[in-house]
């Protein structure tokens, strides 16, 4: 992806983490997925009374990108501190993102210095994942 597309990603990222619902838990996430055309759609965590009923920002980010008609997501850029560092998507997401797009990049940030801390793959997150191997018609 262009350095340009990245930093774009990650300041979107970064700029919606404010609009996190986390009353239950006080954990603000940020996420920013991109599209092959460059397009970007953010999310954040959404918290609920039911906690089950809890929705995390990567995958609030990616359903906006496919409410609004694209699939072809091609990085998501993560934006959280936990101890003073970045954090990876939990097990769901991974599986959700993998159904996507297994060679997603995946961009985490550290929501306090704002700097990228890892870049990786949800293949490298989620090796040997279930799948139907089914693609959208
Ligand atoms: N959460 C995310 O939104 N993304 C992650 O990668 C990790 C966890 C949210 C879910 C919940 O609102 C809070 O962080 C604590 O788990």
């Amino acid at each position: 992806m262009r350095k340009e597309l990245v930093k774009k990603a990650v300041a979107a990222a970064l700029r919606v983490r404010r609009y996190a619902r986390a009353p239950y838990s006080g954990f603000m996430v940020g996420a920013a997925v991109v599209t092959k055309g460059g397009r970007i759609f953010t999310g954040v965590n959404v918290e609920n009374s039911s906690f089950g009923a809890t929705v995390c920002a990567e995958r609030v980010a990616l359903f906006s990108a496919i409410t609004a008609g694209r699939d072809d997501v091609v990085a998501v850029v993560v934006a959280a501190a936990l101890d003073g560092h970045a954090v990876s998507p939990c097990g769901i997401c991974r599986q959700t993102l993998a159904d996507l797009n297994p060679e997603m990049q995946v961009i985490l940030v550290n929501a306090e210095t704002g700097e990228i801390e890892k870049e990786t793959t949800v293949a490298a997150l989620l090796p040997d994942r279930f799948s139907f191997d089914i693609p959208n018609p």
